[in-house]
């Protein structure tokens, strides 16, 4: 497979409906092209959820297209969101920031950032979006309470306007070098490093599985992009759709 220029193209919007919605429908844009808006008026978020995106925030979406597996596409989110980590770590150095199963970004229990990957498939061709929402700068009166009420913004928590720009330089600089080689092999080389940040491991957490919620002990992200987590009885399990409480 080729390589994938990421961020050779950047589209900026003042105001989008959403960057996943824009770079999902036109078969044109090239794989690693970028899109970034200031506000979207209609953000989407995971399970059909809105994604309030007021001004203050990243909102960006990469554009991927014809990963060899579709798996790829949930591997390029998760290292997405280690990227975003390691950019907030720039701007708080002493933060301690975790990947909450599969990807939203945590810090003192509340939410900084989440990642909706949206795919389409047709036949042999795919193409996904990684649509990445930060609250760099965000105002949380911009949000609406209570709906939004376990969310922070990186701005609240240093007490000090980020410049914008530069977070975004520093995101996609790491999501370039990420993303130099096989998605696959990346992946699986930065897991333990993704699995030190991940939310609640070694512990007791309720998981969202089918509907229903267990309550597992959380044992490590797989190579294969599941979760695996432990039954109290001791049975390792693991399961790739299922959502953290
Ligand atoms: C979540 O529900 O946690 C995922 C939120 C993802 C929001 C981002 S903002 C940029 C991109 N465009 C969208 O419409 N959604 C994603």
């Amino acid at each position: 497979m080729n390589k994938i220029d990421i961020g050779a193209n950047v589209i900026r919007f003042v105001d989008v409906d959403s960057t996943n919605r824009v770079a999902l429908s036109s078969k044109h844009f090239p794989s690693g092209t970028i899109f970034i808006a200031k506000t979207q008026s209609s953000g989407l978020g995971r399970h059909n959820r809105k994604w309030i995106s007021p001004k203050g925030g990243l909102y960006l979406s990469l554009l991927l297209k014809d990963l060899p597996n579709i798996i790829e596409y949930q591997m390029a989110s998760i290292l997405c969101g280690f990227c975003v980590v390691k950019t907030c770590k720039d701007f708080l150095l002493d933060g301690h920031f975790s990947i909450k199963w599969p990807n939203d970004i945590i810090i003192e229990d509340k939410k900084i950032c989440g990642i909706l990957a949206q795919t389409v498939v047709s036949g042999e061709k795919s193409r996904g979006a990684i649509g990445i929402g930060i609250n760099v700068n965000s105002n949380l009166e911009d949000f609406q309470f209570p709906l939004c009420d376990n969310i922070i913004s990186l701005k609240e928590l240093t007490d000090n306007v980020i410049p914008l720009s530069s977070f975004e330089k520093k995101l996609i600089i790491y999501i370039k070098s990420i993303f130099k080689n096989n998605i696959r092999n990346t992946f699986i080389e930065n897991l333990p490093d993704i699995n030190d940040l991940l939310y609640k491991k070694g512990e007791q957490g309720k998981l969202l599985i089918r509907g229903e919620v267990h309550k597992y002990r959380i044992m490590g992200i797989l190579e294969d992009c599941s979760i695996s987590v432990e039954d109290s009885h001791g049975n390792q399990l693991a399961y790739s759709i299922c959502e953290f409480l």
